[in-house]
């Protein structure tokens, strides 16, 4: 089988035989690894110009159990940068999280078709490559937004493989889609219809099953649901670490005794970390006791710095911390801390002594962060859970569930979960935990790998 990704498992930096390695952290790349336990699997996505080097192809092939089975696909930074930062993340991205305000954004000026061109470029590449590398009947995999219209071109020049999509975040209903131009819309749709289509909850399935009807006059669309998990095992181990005890006792030590309210987040503006510092805010402004006792510590991935709007939406978290902590802090303790890094050993310490965890996206396709808590958490933490994210849907009501936008329900939710008692937060803690190990019970790649069989065979 064939995996194929924007982003791939390892992340490289510096230039030649001196590149440091190292492997990338971020939902999907969690997500897809366990998939290269399989020694018949190969994974292949884009690199930086001019492409690694035979000795860090090594390295990062070894990383992940040698045999050559890792195949990065260089793209030059122009036709990155546009088919990236533009095309992929400042137009797909807010548009299937209704994050747009048509009144002014977006507008398709030259820029705009130039970067259509580059996102159509970085996607005939890997089909190129990928139609190169599959043997004559492979199953192959394409993931994820940035290259909607793979699996269209590989239909069309190896019709023998046996191919499927996976969209990791939300579709929208064809009104919404009416932001992209029609011919843009028709070919992105015809593609993802070319062959069996997975997403990560029947809400956005339906979505894009209305969006094939509509536009392309078909109710014969192969879509299917594959919720994803975390990898437990990866979680696990990574948990009983001295680094991640290291911080744990730090985090403890931060915390001194207020109960902890943790978020654990790329500083994405679709993850709504700054409703989340609001509704603190409300709750620090509105009960001196709590501004006494909590703590909010949030870990704040950066992410995305070339992406227009990116880094100036992080700085704009820095300052309504500070603001909020330059109003509220107590005998010398702020009440909220941002640690702005990737340091995966912290987010997991964080996710272990967390006693309320609040994961409120303004819209998601599923979040992992949600899921990874209740596995992770040893203080029989709450979970305040957005309900336009997938997760909630699996966590159900053993989580507290706010609507995003709902700076005054969050606030609510948050107080009750910090106040709750210690029965009621045992027993929510052992449903949620449960809901995730039955949730990840069957490996997930194996599900989509099945599900798009079956799909093809007419047996679904
Ligand atoms: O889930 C959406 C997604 O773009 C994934 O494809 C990716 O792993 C993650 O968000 C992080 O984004 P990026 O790769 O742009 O840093």
């Amino acid at each position: 089988m064939i995996v194929v990704s924007y982003r791939g498992p390892v992340t490289s930096a510096g230039d030649g035989d001196t590149t440091v390695i190292r492997r990338a952290t971020g939902g999907l790349v969690n997500t897809l690894a366990p998939a290269l336990a399989s020694r018949d699997t190969s994974w292949l996505f884009t690199t930086g110009h001019p492409g690694w080097s035979a000795e860090v192809r090594r390295r990062a092939d070894e990383m992940f159990g040698g045999s050559g089975r890792l195949h990065p696909v260089a793209v030059d930074p122009e036709t990155a940068h546009l088919h990236y930062d533009l095309f992929a993340n400042s137009l797909l991205w807010p548009l299937f999280h209704n994050g747009f305000d048509r009144s002014h954004a977006p507008s398709y000026d030259r820029l705009f078709h130039r970067a259509w061109r580059g996102y159509q470029e970085v996607n005939r590449l890997v089909a190129a490559e990928v139609a190169v590398l599959a043997r004559p009947g492979e199953a192959v995999v394409v993931h994820d937004y940035q290259l909607m219209l793979v699996p269209g071109m590989l239909k069309r020049q190896r019709p023998d493989l046996a191919l499927a999509y996976f969209h990791h975040i939300p579709f929208v209903y064809p009104d919404s889609l009416g932001t992209l131009a029609r011919p843009v819309a028709g070919q992105v749709l015809s593609s993802l219809n070319a062959v069996p289509a997975g997403f990560q909850s029947t809400r956005w399935q339906r979505a894009f099953e209305q969006c094939c009807r509509d536009y392309l006059e078909t109710r014969d669309s192969f879509s299917f649901v594959a919720p994803v998990g975390p990898d437990i095992h990866h979680l696990d181990t990574r948990a009983g670490t001295a680094d991640v005890a290291r911080h744990r006792s730090a985090l403890r030590r931060v915390s001194g005794g207020r109960r902890l309210v943790g978020r654990v987040d790329r500083a994405d503006p679709m993850k709504n970390v700054e409703r989340g510092l609001r509704a603190a805010d409300l709750l620090l402004t509105e009960s001196s006791d709590l501004a006494r006792n909590t703590v909010f510590v949030h870990h704040l991935v950066p992410t995305r710095e070339s992406v227009p709007g990116y880094r100036e939406h992080a700085d704009t978290l820095d300052r309504l911390a500070r603001d909020i902590n330059a109003r509220h802090t107590v005998d010398g303790r702020p009440p909220v801390i941002v640690y702005r890094e990737d340091d995966y050993d912290r987010a997991i310490a964080l996710l272990a002594e967390y006693d309320v965890l609040l994961v409120n996206p303004v819209r998601e396709g599923m979040n992992l962060v949600a899921q990874e808590g209740p596995l992770l958490n040893t203080r029989s933490g709450v979970v305040v859970v957005s309900e336009e994210c997938g997760s909630s849907e699996l966590l159900a009501d053993a989580a507290l569930g706010v609507h995003p936008l709902d700076v005054a329900q969050t606030a609510e939710a948050l107080r009750y979960a910090i106040e709750m008692g210690p029965d009621e937060r045992a027993e929510r803690g052992r449903r949620l935990e449960a809901a995730v190990r039955h949730h990840c019970a069957t490996p997930w790649h194996d599900s989509v790998v099945d599900l798009a069989r079956l799909l093809r065979t007419g047996a679904a």
